[in-house]
Protein backbone atom coordinates (compact mmCIF):
# COMPACT_ATOMS: atom_id res chain seq x y z
CA UNK A 1 0.00 0.00 0.00
CA UNK A 2 1.25 3.75 -0.56
CA UNK A 3 2.34 5.53 2.43
CA UNK A 4 0.07 8.46 2.83
CA UNK A 5 1.51 11.92 1.90
CA UNK A 6 1.05 15.12 3.67
CA UNK A 7 -0.47 16.72 0.54
CA UNK A 8 -3.11 13.73 0.69
CA UNK A 9 -5.19 15.82 3.07
CA UNK A 10 -4.03 19.59 2.29
CA UNK A 11 -3.64 21.74 5.22
CA UNK A 12 -3.43 25.56 4.35
CA UNK A 13 -3.54 29.12 5.52
CA UNK A 14 -3.31 32.55 3.34
CA UNK A 15 -2.99 35.44 5.06
CA UNK A 16 -3.56 38.40 2.69
CA UNK A 17 -5.22 42.25 2.73
CA UNK A 18 -8.95 42.68 2.25
CA UNK A 19 -8.13 43.60 -1.50
CA UNK A 20 -5.07 43.08 -3.82
CA UNK A 21 -4.95 45.03 -6.52
CA UNK A 22 -2.36 44.51 -8.86
CA UNK A 23 -0.85 46.28 -12.79
CA UNK A 24 0.97 48.51 -14.45
CA UNK A 25 -0.76 52.41 -13.39
CA UNK A 26 -2.75 50.71 -11.25
CA UNK A 27 -2.11 53.13 -8.56
CA UNK A 28 -4.92 55.41 -9.73
CA UNK A 29 -7.15 53.55 -8.05
CA UNK A 30 -6.30 54.71 -4.48
CA UNK A 31 -9.26 57.24 -3.99
CA UNK A 32 -11.57 54.37 -4.63
CA UNK A 33 -10.42 52.34 -2.31
CA UNK A 34 -9.53 54.40 0.43
CA UNK A 35 -13.03 56.40 0.09
CA UNK A 36 -15.08 54.38 2.29
CA UNK A 37 -12.56 54.49 5.25
CA UNK A 38 -13.10 58.41 5.73
CA UNK A 39 -11.86 61.86 5.40
CA UNK A 40 -8.32 62.07 6.31
CA UNK A 41 -5.41 60.19 4.82
CA UNK A 42 -1.69 60.44 6.74
CA UNK A 43 0.33 59.16 3.86
CA UNK A 44 3.82 57.58 5.30
CA UNK A 45 6.78 58.00 2.60
CA UNK A 46 10.21 59.02 2.48
CA UNK A 47 11.99 62.56 0.64
CA UNK A 48 12.62 60.66 -2.10
CA UNK A 49 8.93 59.75 -3.05
CA UNK A 50 7.29 63.02 -1.43
CA UNK A 51 9.39 64.92 -4.18
CA UNK A 52 7.93 62.74 -7.11
CA UNK A 53 5.58 63.14 -9.77
CA UNK A 54 3.93 60.11 -8.56
CA UNK A 55 3.22 61.56 -5.20
CA UNK A 56 1.98 64.78 -6.98
CA UNK A 57 -0.26 62.54 -8.54
CA UNK A 58 -1.34 61.23 -5.63
CA UNK A 59 -2.48 63.69 -4.30
CA UNK A 60 -4.69 64.76 -6.68
CA UNK A 61 -5.97 60.90 -6.90
CA UNK A 62 -6.98 61.96 -3.17
CA UNK A 63 -8.58 65.39 -3.15
CA UNK A 64 -10.57 64.37 -6.28
CA UNK A 65 -12.62 61.50 -3.69
CA UNK A 66 -12.52 65.00 -1.13
CA UNK A 67 -9.86 63.59 1.01
CA UNK A 68 -7.48 65.56 3.24
CA UNK A 69 -3.45 64.01 3.00
CA UNK A 70 -1.02 64.72 5.35
CA UNK A 71 2.19 63.59 3.96
CA UNK A 72 5.13 62.45 6.66
CA UNK A 73 8.29 62.38 4.56
CA UNK A 74 11.00 61.39 7.40
CA UNK A 75 11.13 57.80 6.99
CA UNK A 76 14.13 56.54 6.69
CA UNK A 77 15.69 53.31 4.93
CA UNK A 78 15.54 49.88 7.89
CA UNK A 79 13.23 52.19 10.20
CA UNK A 80 15.15 53.58 13.02
CA UNK A 81 12.32 53.47 15.74
CA UNK A 82 13.09 57.40 16.44
CA UNK A 83 11.67 57.84 13.11
CA UNK A 84 8.35 56.43 13.88
CA UNK A 85 7.94 58.02 17.03
CA UNK A 86 8.74 61.07 15.47
CA UNK A 87 5.77 60.67 12.61
CA UNK A 88 3.52 59.92 15.37
CA UNK A 89 4.01 62.79 17.55
CA UNK A 90 3.82 64.91 14.33
CA UNK A 91 0.49 63.46 13.27
CA UNK A 92 -1.10 62.89 16.22
CA UNK A 93 -3.28 66.10 16.03
CA UNK A 94 -4.17 65.13 12.54
CA UNK A 95 -6.03 62.37 14.16
CA UNK A 96 -5.91 60.45 10.16
CA UNK A 97 -8.72 57.67 9.26
CA UNK A 98 -5.94 55.42 7.76
CA UNK A 99 -2.35 55.74 6.83
CA UNK A 100 -1.17 55.32 3.36
CA UNK A 101 2.40 53.67 3.40
CA UNK A 102 4.19 54.36 -0.26
CA UNK A 103 7.47 53.36 -0.95
CA UNK A 104 10.30 50.11 -0.41
CA UNK A 105 9.41 48.11 3.12
CA UNK A 106 10.50 50.90 5.32
CA UNK A 107 7.83 52.64 4.71
CA UNK A 108 5.16 50.22 4.53
CA UNK A 109 6.35 49.19 7.75
CA UNK A 110 6.17 52.76 8.93
CA UNK A 111 2.50 53.14 8.20
CA UNK A 112 2.05 49.66 9.82
CA UNK A 113 3.81 50.44 13.17
CA UNK A 114 1.83 54.28 13.02
CA UNK A 115 -1.43 52.70 12.80
CA UNK A 116 -0.73 50.53 15.67
CA UNK A 117 0.92 53.37 17.80
CA UNK A 118 -2.24 55.64 17.24
CA UNK A 119 -4.42 52.58 17.51
CA UNK A 120 -3.45 51.15 21.33
CA UNK A 121 -0.32 53.47 22.36
CA UNK A 122 3.05 52.60 23.27
CA UNK A 123 5.32 51.58 24.05
CA UNK A 124 6.51 49.76 20.56
CA UNK A 125 8.69 47.35 22.69
CA UNK A 126 5.29 45.98 24.09
CA UNK A 127 4.68 44.63 20.84
CA UNK A 128 8.12 43.49 19.82
CA UNK A 129 7.15 39.00 18.95
CA UNK A 130 3.95 37.33 18.04
CA UNK A 131 0.32 37.87 18.62
CA UNK A 132 1.20 41.02 20.95
CA UNK A 133 -0.99 43.53 19.02
CA UNK A 134 -4.82 43.44 21.22
CA UNK A 135 -6.58 43.95 18.28
CA UNK A 136 -7.68 45.46 14.74
CA UNK A 137 -5.44 48.97 13.88
CA UNK A 138 -6.20 52.22 11.51
CA UNK A 139 -6.39 50.83 8.00
CA UNK A 140 -3.06 50.58 6.42
CA UNK A 141 -3.08 51.05 2.68
CA UNK A 142 0.15 49.89 1.24
CA UNK A 143 1.84 50.66 -2.43
CA UNK A 144 5.14 49.19 -2.86
CA UNK A 145 7.80 51.37 -5.06
CA UNK A 146 10.37 47.95 -4.60
CA UNK A 147 10.03 44.54 -5.50
CA UNK A 148 10.94 43.74 -2.85
CA UNK A 149 9.63 42.88 0.55
CA UNK A 150 6.37 41.98 0.36
CA UNK A 151 5.41 43.95 3.19
CA UNK A 152 2.33 45.20 1.22
CA UNK A 153 0.67 41.65 2.25
CA UNK A 154 2.41 40.17 5.34
CA UNK A 155 1.47 40.44 9.06
CA UNK A 156 4.76 41.65 9.93
CA UNK A 157 6.96 45.02 10.24
CA UNK A 158 10.53 45.42 10.66
CA UNK A 159 12.20 48.01 12.13
CA UNK A 160 15.58 48.71 13.81
CA UNK A 161 15.22 49.14 17.85
CA UNK A 162 17.51 52.58 18.14
CA UNK A 163 18.19 51.88 21.85
CA UNK A 164 19.74 47.96 21.29
CA UNK A 165 20.61 48.72 17.37
CA UNK A 166 19.20 45.81 16.60
CA UNK A 167 16.34 45.05 13.91
CA UNK A 168 13.02 43.23 15.66
CA UNK A 169 9.72 41.93 14.12
CA UNK A 170 6.19 42.87 15.58
CA UNK A 171 3.66 40.16 13.93
CA UNK A 172 0.42 39.79 13.95
CA UNK A 173 -2.46 39.36 11.70
CA UNK A 174 -3.76 42.74 12.86
CA UNK A 175 -0.55 43.62 11.00
CA UNK A 176 -1.88 43.04 6.96
CA UNK A 177 -2.71 45.82 5.16
CA UNK A 178 -6.47 46.60 4.57
CA UNK A 179 -5.63 47.25 0.99
CA UNK A 180 -2.56 46.80 -1.33
CA UNK A 181 -1.80 48.41 -4.25
CA UNK A 182 0.52 47.18 -6.61
CA UNK A 183 1.76 48.82 -9.36
CA UNK A 184 4.88 47.85 -11.20
CA UNK A 185 5.49 51.66 -12.61
CA UNK A 186 6.51 52.72 -9.15
CA UNK A 187 9.55 50.18 -9.58
CA UNK A 188 10.91 51.62 -12.80
CA UNK A 189 12.81 54.79 -11.18
CA UNK A 190 15.00 51.98 -9.09
CA UNK A 191 18.88 51.79 -9.80
CA UNK A 192 20.24 48.59 -9.95
CA UNK A 193 21.89 47.84 -6.89
CA UNK A 194 18.36 48.30 -5.13
CA UNK A 195 16.63 46.01 -7.71
CA UNK A 196 19.03 43.63 -7.19
CA UNK A 197 19.20 43.38 -3.56
CA UNK A 198 15.26 44.21 -3.30
CA UNK A 199 14.78 41.25 -5.97
CA UNK A 200 17.02 38.97 -4.28
CA UNK A 201 15.14 39.66 -1.02
CA UNK A 202 12.21 38.63 -2.52
CA UNK A 203 13.75 35.36 -3.56
CA UNK A 204 14.97 34.50 -0.12
CA UNK A 205 11.22 34.74 0.49
CA UNK A 206 10.11 32.73 -2.13
CA UNK A 207 12.83 29.78 -1.09
CA UNK A 208 12.74 30.39 2.62
CA UNK A 209 8.99 29.71 2.48
CA UNK A 210 8.83 26.54 0.48
CA UNK A 211 11.46 25.05 2.06
CA UNK A 212 10.16 26.11 5.62
CA UNK A 213 9.14 23.35 8.31
CA UNK A 214 5.63 21.40 7.62
CA UNK A 215 3.90 21.42 10.80
CA UNK A 216 1.20 18.15 11.61
CA UNK A 217 -2.05 19.90 10.56
CA UNK A 218 -3.75 21.21 14.07
CA UNK A 219 -7.38 23.05 13.69
CA UNK A 220 -5.55 25.82 16.72
CA UNK A 221 -2.26 26.37 14.19
CA UNK A 222 -3.15 29.37 12.69
CA UNK A 223 -3.81 30.99 16.28
CA UNK A 224 -0.80 29.97 17.99
CA UNK A 225 1.53 30.96 15.40
CA UNK A 226 1.67 33.90 13.19
CA UNK A 227 3.86 31.92 11.28
CA UNK A 228 2.55 28.03 10.83
CA UNK A 229 5.08 27.14 8.51
CA UNK A 230 4.83 25.61 4.58
CA UNK A 231 1.25 24.61 3.59
CA UNK A 232 -0.69 24.07 0.43
CA UNK A 233 -1.04 28.18 -0.44
CA UNK A 234 2.39 28.99 0.56
CA UNK A 235 3.78 26.38 -1.92
CA UNK A 236 1.41 27.72 -4.59
CA UNK A 237 2.40 31.54 -4.15
CA UNK A 238 6.24 30.78 -3.45
CA UNK A 239 6.41 28.66 -6.64
CA UNK A 240 5.15 31.35 -8.58
CA UNK A 241 7.47 33.58 -7.25
CA UNK A 242 10.50 31.17 -7.98
CA UNK A 243 9.09 31.25 -11.55
CA UNK A 244 9.33 34.79 -11.62
CA UNK A 245 11.90 36.47 -10.24
CA UNK A 246 14.39 33.45 -11.77
CA UNK A 247 12.63 34.79 -14.80
CA UNK A 248 13.24 38.44 -14.94
CA UNK A 249 15.52 39.35 -12.08
CA UNK A 250 18.48 39.89 -13.84
CA UNK A 251 16.89 41.66 -17.02
CA UNK A 252 14.86 44.06 -15.00
CA UNK A 253 18.41 44.85 -13.35
CA UNK A 254 20.94 44.84 -16.58
CA UNK A 255 17.30 46.77 -18.16
CA UNK A 256 15.92 49.13 -15.87
CA UNK A 257 13.17 50.64 -18.19
CA UNK A 258 12.19 46.54 -18.97
CA UNK A 259 8.28 47.29 -17.93
CA UNK A 260 7.86 43.17 -18.52
CA UNK A 261 10.47 42.45 -16.50
CA UNK A 262 9.67 45.02 -13.95
CA UNK A 263 6.40 43.47 -13.83
CA UNK A 264 6.78 40.05 -13.50
CA UNK A 265 9.51 40.62 -10.57
CA UNK A 266 7.06 42.67 -8.66
CA UNK A 267 4.56 40.21 -9.39
CA UNK A 268 6.92 37.80 -8.11
CA UNK A 269 7.38 40.23 -4.97
CA UNK A 270 4.27 40.04 -3.93
CA UNK A 271 3.63 36.19 -4.60
CA UNK A 272 7.08 35.84 -2.23
CA UNK A 273 5.13 37.74 0.55
CA UNK A 274 1.93 35.88 0.27
CA UNK A 275 3.70 32.65 0.90
CA UNK A 276 6.32 33.50 3.75
CA UNK A 277 3.26 35.91 5.03
CA UNK A 278 1.72 32.34 6.30
CA UNK A 279 4.92 30.04 5.82
CA UNK A 280 7.46 32.62 7.95
CA UNK A 281 10.91 32.66 6.57
CA UNK A 282 14.23 30.83 8.19
CA UNK A 283 17.54 30.29 9.00
CA UNK A 284 18.77 33.45 6.55
CA UNK A 285 16.65 35.56 8.10
CA UNK A 286 17.84 34.84 11.68
CA UNK A 287 21.71 35.32 11.00
CA UNK A 288 20.75 38.43 8.58
CA UNK A 289 19.25 40.71 11.78
CA UNK A 290 22.58 40.44 13.77
CA UNK A 291 24.72 40.63 10.45
CA UNK A 292 23.33 43.61 9.56
CA UNK A 293 23.12 45.25 13.11
CA UNK A 294 27.10 44.97 12.54
CA UNK A 295 27.81 45.74 9.09
CA UNK A 296 24.67 48.42 8.37
CA UNK A 297 24.31 46.64 5.49
CA UNK A 298 20.54 46.25 3.77
CA UNK A 299 18.33 43.42 5.17
CA UNK A 300 17.55 42.19 1.68
CA UNK A 301 22.00 42.37 0.46
CA UNK A 302 22.45 40.07 3.54
CA UNK A 303 19.81 37.59 3.27
CA UNK A 304 20.60 37.03 0.11
CA UNK A 305 24.52 36.69 1.11
CA UNK A 306 23.72 33.84 3.49
CA UNK A 307 20.97 32.06 1.13
CA UNK A 308 22.96 29.30 -1.21
CA UNK A 309 24.58 28.50 2.40
CA UNK A 310 21.73 27.93 4.20
CA UNK A 311 20.31 25.87 1.26
CA UNK A 312 23.05 23.49 0.99
CA UNK A 313 23.14 23.40 5.04
CA UNK A 314 19.28 22.14 4.85
CA UNK A 315 19.71 19.69 1.63
CA UNK A 316 19.34 16.68 3.51
CA UNK A 317 16.22 17.82 5.24
CA UNK A 318 14.34 19.12 1.77
CA UNK A 319 15.91 17.67 -1.28
CA UNK A 320 12.64 16.78 -2.44
CA UNK A 321 11.76 20.62 -2.44
CA UNK A 322 14.87 21.92 -3.46
CA UNK A 323 14.02 19.00 -6.55
CA UNK A 324 10.99 21.33 -7.09
CA UNK A 325 12.50 24.33 -7.52
CA UNK A 326 14.68 23.21 -9.79
CA UNK A 327 11.78 21.62 -12.00
CA UNK A 328 10.77 24.98 -11.75
CA UNK A 329 13.45 26.98 -13.09
CA UNK A 330 13.65 24.56 -15.45
CA UNK A 331 16.19 22.19 -14.40
CA UNK A 332 15.64 18.26 -15.63
CA UNK A 333 17.06 15.58 -14.14
CA UNK A 334 17.35 13.01 -11.00
CA UNK A 335 15.76 14.89 -7.90
CA UNK A 336 19.21 14.79 -6.60
CA UNK A 337 20.61 16.55 -9.79
CA UNK A 338 17.99 18.94 -9.76
CA UNK A 339 18.28 19.79 -6.19
CA UNK A 340 22.03 20.37 -6.44
CA UNK A 341 21.31 22.42 -9.55
CA UNK A 342 18.88 24.61 -7.64
CA UNK A 343 21.49 25.64 -5.34
CA UNK A 344 24.04 26.27 -8.09
CA UNK A 345 21.67 28.90 -9.83
CA UNK A 346 20.43 30.60 -7.10
CA UNK A 347 24.20 31.39 -6.26
CA UNK A 348 24.87 32.22 -9.95
CA UNK A 349 21.37 34.08 -10.07
CA UNK A 350 22.89 36.27 -6.68
CA UNK A 351 25.98 37.01 -8.57
CA UNK A 352 25.08 37.94 -11.64
CA UNK A 353 23.26 40.54 -9.83
CA UNK A 354 26.02 41.87 -7.69
CA UNK A 355 25.35 39.99 -4.03
CA UNK A 356 27.91 39.96 -2.06
CA UNK A 357 29.48 36.11 -2.00
CA UNK A 358 30.43 35.98 1.69
CA UNK A 359 30.02 37.59 4.77
CA UNK A 360 33.22 38.84 4.96
CA UNK A 361 32.14 40.87 1.72
CA UNK A 362 29.64 42.31 3.62
CA UNK A 363 31.80 43.89 6.41
CA UNK A 364 31.64 41.67 8.82
CA UNK A 365 34.74 40.81 11.02
CA UNK A 366 36.38 37.20 11.97
CA UNK A 367 35.64 38.11 15.40
CA UNK A 368 32.53 39.00 15.60
CA UNK A 369 31.22 35.28 13.76
CA UNK A 370 30.50 33.81 17.44
CA UNK A 371 28.18 36.75 18.46
CA UNK A 372 26.36 36.35 15.56
CA UNK A 373 25.53 32.50 15.72
CA UNK A 374 24.83 33.19 19.45
CA UNK A 375 22.33 36.35 18.65
CA UNK A 376 20.67 34.61 15.68
CA UNK A 377 19.87 31.38 18.35
CA UNK A 378 17.59 34.50 20.03
CA UNK A 379 15.57 34.36 17.09
CA UNK A 380 13.63 31.54 18.07
CA UNK A 381 10.89 32.01 15.38
CA UNK A 382 12.94 31.72 12.46
CA UNK A 383 15.23 29.36 13.72
CA UNK A 384 12.27 26.43 14.54
CA UNK A 385 11.21 27.44 11.29
CA UNK A 386 14.09 25.77 9.24
CA UNK A 387 13.77 22.87 8.45
CA UNK A 388 16.82 21.39 9.51
CA UNK A 389 16.83 21.44 13.20
CA UNK A 390 19.42 24.23 13.91
CA UNK A 391 21.97 24.00 17.19
CA UNK A 392 24.44 26.53 18.12
CA UNK A 393 27.28 24.54 16.65
CA UNK A 394 25.32 24.06 13.21
CA UNK A 395 24.86 27.78 13.20
CA UNK A 396 28.84 29.15 14.05
CA UNK A 397 29.67 26.56 11.19
CA UNK A 398 26.96 28.01 9.27
CA UNK A 399 28.02 31.14 9.81
CA UNK A 400 31.61 30.60 9.42
CA UNK A 401 31.62 29.04 6.29
CA UNK A 402 29.39 31.76 4.63
CA UNK A 403 32.36 34.43 6.01
CA UNK A 404 34.76 32.27 4.33
CA UNK A 405 32.70 31.12 0.93
CA UNK A 406 33.10 27.62 2.35
CA UNK A 407 29.85 25.04 1.07
CA UNK A 408 29.08 23.62 4.20
CA UNK A 409 29.81 19.87 4.43
CA UNK A 410 26.21 18.83 5.40
CA UNK A 411 27.43 15.02 5.95
CA UNK A 412 29.41 15.82 8.43
CA UNK A 413 27.08 18.06 10.98
CA UNK A 414 24.43 15.30 10.44
N1 LIG B 1 7.31 43.77 6.70
C1 LIG B 1 7.83 42.84 5.95
O1 LIG B 1 7.15 41.87 5.59
C2 LIG B 1 9.25 42.96 5.53
C3 LIG B 1 9.86 41.93 4.79
C4 LIG B 1 11.18 42.08 4.41
C5 LIG B 1 11.90 43.23 4.75
N2 LIG B 1 11.29 44.20 5.49
C6 LIG B 1 11.99 45.43 5.87
O2 LIG B 1 11.88 46.36 4.78
C7 LIG B 1 13.01 47.25 4.81
C8 LIG B 1 13.72 47.24 3.47
O3 LIG B 1 12.82 47.67 2.47
P1 LIG B 1 13.32 47.89 0.95
O4 LIG B 1 14.34 46.89 0.60
O5 LIG B 1 12.10 47.96 0.13
O6 LIG B 1 14.08 49.28 0.99
P2 LIG B 1 13.80 50.62 1.81
O7 LIG B 1 12.35 50.85 1.97
O8 LIG B 1 14.62 50.58 3.05
O9 LIG B 1 14.38 51.71 0.83
C9 LIG B 1 15.76 51.73 0.50
C10 LIG B 1 16.07 52.94 -0.35
O10 LIG B 1 15.49 52.78 -1.64
C11 LIG B 1 14.81 53.98 -2.03
N3 LIG B 1 13.73 53.64 -2.95
C12 LIG B 1 12.58 52.95 -2.66
N4 LIG B 1 11.84 52.83 -3.78
C13 LIG B 1 12.53 53.43 -4.79
C14 LIG B 1 12.26 53.64 -6.18
N5 LIG B 1 11.15 53.17 -6.76
N6 LIG B 1 13.18 54.33 -6.90
C15 LIG B 1 14.32 54.79 -6.34
N7 LIG B 1 14.62 54.62 -5.03
C16 LIG B 1 13.73 53.95 -4.26
C17 LIG B 1 14.34 54.57 -0.72
O11 LIG B 1 14.09 55.96 -0.86
C18 LIG B 1 15.52 54.25 0.20
O12 LIG B 1 16.51 55.24 0.08
C19 LIG B 1 13.92 46.74 5.92
O13 LIG B 1 13.69 47.48 7.10
C20 LIG B 1 13.48 45.29 6.09
O14 LIG B 1 13.79 44.77 7.37
C21 LIG B 1 9.99 44.09 5.86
Amino acid sequence: MRTPQPLDHPFGVMRAPRELIFGDGHRAVLGEVVAPLGRKALVCTDRRFAASAAMDGMRANLAEKGIEARVFDGTLAELPSDSIHACVEQCRGFAPDMVIGVGGGSCMDMAKLVALLLTHGGPLERYYGEFKVPGPVLPVIALPTTAGTGSEVTPVAVLADSARDLKVGISSPWLIPYAAICDPELTHTCPPALTALSGADALTHAIEAFTAIRHPADPLIAHQRVFVGRNVFSDHHALEAIRAIFGYLERAVAEPGDAQARSQLMYGSVCAGLAFGAAGTAAAHAIQYPVGALTHTPHGLGVAALLPYVMRFNASACEAELARIGATIGVAGSPQARAHAAIERTQALCASIGIPRTLADLGLRRDQLDWVAEQSMLAARLINNNPRPLTLDHVKTLVRDAFEGVATDTRALA
